[in-house]
C-alpha cells in the first residue's frame, strides 16, 4: 500500500495560504466512509473531470430501494409501473430543485448522458440559412458536433477564439459577435460553463448578454456542476446539458437536458419514437408529439437508475456544493503553485500550464505539459505510462476538446487544413499520421482534475510524481 504524505512545512504553508480549507474537513470523513478504496489501495485519483468516483453510501441506498420496491417499465399504469413513474417524477423534481429552476419555466428531459442532451438540441434546433451557430473554441466535441446539424441546414457556424496564456475569450470580440443576434434568424450560442480542457470558467453573465441580443443559449454544464453551484433562478440559459456520473459518480448512463419551456417549444424533433408521442398512426401516417420533456425522452427511460439521481443530488446537498467548491478551489490553487514551482537545475520550469495560473474564475481541472531542460516537450504518453505505474489516475491527450488543444499546443489552422487536404487523408487519418502532419509538435497534454473526494495528500503525491521529471 502506498501512502501519500504531506510534510509539516508544506502543510503549514498550505494552511496559511488557504485557511478556508479547514472549513471543508467534513469531506475527509466522507472520503473515509464513501471512498475507502482510495486510501486502502493508496490510489491517487485525479480524473474527476472525466468521472466522479462511486460513493458507497449512494450505492447502498439505491440497492436498498431496488430490493424493497417492485418497479416496472413506467410506460403503463400497473402498480409496478406507477411506482417507477413516481420515482422518475421525483428525480425530475429533484433536478429542478437542486438547480433552483422554476418548474413553471424549466423542464428536465432525462437522457443517457450530456452528449445525448446536446444532440437533442442540435438535431432539433431550427437552424437555417439566415441563422448562426456561435460557439467558443474550447467546447467538448459533443458541442462541436452540433455544427454538422447547422451545416446540413445551410446555417453559418462561427467559432470565438480563446486567447493564451489564460485561454479565455476576448470579451470585446465576443460582444461584437453577439451583436449579430439583432439581425434576426435562429441563433444558438453554445459554451461550456467550465472548460474541460483548461478549467476556465466562462462568465455566466454572457447568458443574458446573448439572450438580450436575440440568441438562444446552450450552456454545457457537464464540467462545471460537479464542483460549482449553478443557480437557474439567477441565470436562465435556454438549454443546459448534464451528465450525473460527473456530479456524484453513480449511476452512469443518466444525464439530462434542462430546458426553458419556451425554448424547447421552438425545437423541431426530426423523428418520433416510443414514449415521445400521444398518438402515432401507421395507416393515417401521422404522429402527435407529447407535450414538453416527454417529447424528448426516446424510448424507455433508465427508470431503475433514476431514483439514484435523486439520492445523488441529495448527497451533494448534504455535503454542500459550496463546501466542495471551496475544497477544490483551495487544492487547485495549491496544485498550480506547487507544479509551476518545480524547476530543472538549469532554472527552466518543468511544467507549462495551459490556462489560468490562479484559483480565480477557474475550476479544478489543470492541464499542462512537462518540458525537459532543453525546452523539449516530454511526450504526454510517457507521462501517462509512468503515472499508471505509480498508481495515479490522470488523463492525457486532448480530452475531446480539439479547439482547446489546438490553441494550447500552437497548432495552426493552416497546418491542419494542409494535413486534412492531403489526398491520402481524404477519408482516413490515424493519430500517427496526424503527428507527422504537425511536424513533431505535441498532439496532447496532461490533465489532472480534482473533485469532492480529493485531499491535500493527493495533490502532494502528484507533485512528488511530477518532481521525478526534474533534471
Ligand atoms: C464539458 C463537457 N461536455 C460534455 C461532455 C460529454 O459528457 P458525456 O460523455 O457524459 O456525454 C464532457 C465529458 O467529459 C465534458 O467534459
Amino acid at each position: 500500500m502506498r501512502v501519500a504524505r504531506v510534510n509539516v512545512i508544506g502543510l503549514a504553508t498550505f494552511t496559511a495560504a488557504y485557511p478556508q480549507y479547514s472549513t471543508t474537513r467534513a469531506l475527509d470523513d466522507r472520503r473515509a466512509r464513501d471512498y475507502p478504496l482510495l486510501d486502502s489501495l493508496g490510489h491517487v485519483y485525479l480524473d474527476y473531470t472525466a468521472g466522479n468516483l462511486v460513493p458507497l453510501s449512494l450505492v447502498d441506498r439505491h440497492t436498498a430501494l431496488l430490493r424493497d420496491h417492485l418497479l416496472g417499465n413506467p410506460h403503463s399504469t400497473n402498480p409496478a409501473s406507477a411506482l417507477a413513474t413516481t420515482f422518475v417524477e421525483q428525480a425530475r423534481l429533484s433536478v429542478l430543485d437542486f438547480f433552483n429552476a422554476d418548474p413553471d419555466e424549466y423542464v428536465v428531459a432525462f437522457t443517457a448522458n450530456a452528449t445525448q442532451a446536446l444532440k437533442l438540441v442540435g438535431e432539433a434546433y431550427p437552424f437555417d440559412a439566415g441563422g448562426e451557430y456561435l460557439l467558443t473554441f474550447d467546447n467538448h466535441n459533443s458541442v462541436n458536433g452540433i455544427r454538422e446539424f447547422a451545416r446540413a441546414k445551410g446555417c453559418l457556424t462561427t467559432y470565438v477564439p480563446i486567447v493564451l496564456p489564460d485561454m479565455r475569450v476576448d470579451e470585446a470580440e465576443l460582444a461584437a459577435h453577439l451583436e449579430r443576434g439583432k439581425l434576426g434568424g435562429a441563433r444558438l450560442f453554445a459554451y461550456p460553463a467550465q472548460s474541460n480542457f483548461s478549467g476556465v470558467q466562462h462568465p455566466l453573465d454572457w447568458i443574458p448578454l446573448a439572450q438580450e441580443r436575440g440568441w438562444d443559449v446552450l450552456l454545457d454544464a457537464a464540467a462545471f456542476t460537479p464542483t460549482n453551484r449553478l443557480d437557474l433562478g439567477r441565470w436562465r440559459p435556454d438549454f443546459v446539458s448534464q451528465s450525473f456520473y460527473k456530479m456524484f459518480g453513480y449511476p452512469t448512463g443518466v444525464g439530462c437536458l434542462i430546458a426553458r419551456k419556451a425554448a424547447l417549444a421552438r425545437l423541431r424533433r426530426p423523428w418520433f419514437a416510443g414514449g415521445t408521442i400521444t398518438v402515432a398512426s401507421v395507416q393515417g401516417d401521422r404522429f402527435y408529439l407529447a407535450e414538453g420533456a416527454s417529447a424528448f425522452e426516446d424510448g424507455t427511460p433508465n427508470y431503475l437508475a433514476l431514483p439514484a439521481v435523486a439520492f445523488g443530488l441529495e448527497y451533494l446537498s448534504q455535503i454542500g456544493i459550496d463546501t466542495i467548491h471551496t475544497r477544490v478551489r483551495c487544492l487547485t490553487g495549491w496544485l498550480i503553485e506547487r507544479l509551476t514551482g518545480l524547476r530543472h537545475s538549469s532554472g527552466e520550469a518543468l511544467a507549462r500550464v495551459y490556462g489560468p495560473r490562479s484559483d480565480v474564475r477557474r475550476g479544478g481541472t489543470v492541464t499542462f505539459n512537462f518540458y525537459d531542460p532543453a525546452g523539449r516537450a516530454i511526450d504526454h504518453r510517457d507521462v501517462e505510462e509512468r503515472a499508471n505505474a505509480a498508481g495515479i489516475s490522470l488523463r492525457t491527450g486532448c480530452f475531446c476538446n480539439p479547439g482547446g488543444g489546438e490553441i494550447a499546443l500552437g497548432i495552426t489552422g493552416t497546418e491542419l487544413s494542409s494535413c486534412f487536404h492531403q489526398p491520402e487523408h481524404e477519408t482516413h487519418l490515424t493519430i500517427d499520421d496526424f503527428r507527422l502532419c504537425i511536424d513533431g509538435k505535441s498532439t496532447g497534454a496532461v490533465r489532472v482534475s480534482l473533485g469532492l473526494a480529493s485531499n491535500l495528500a493527493d495533490v502532494e503525491a502528484f507533485v512528488a510524481f511530477a518532481a521525478t521529471f526534474v533534471k
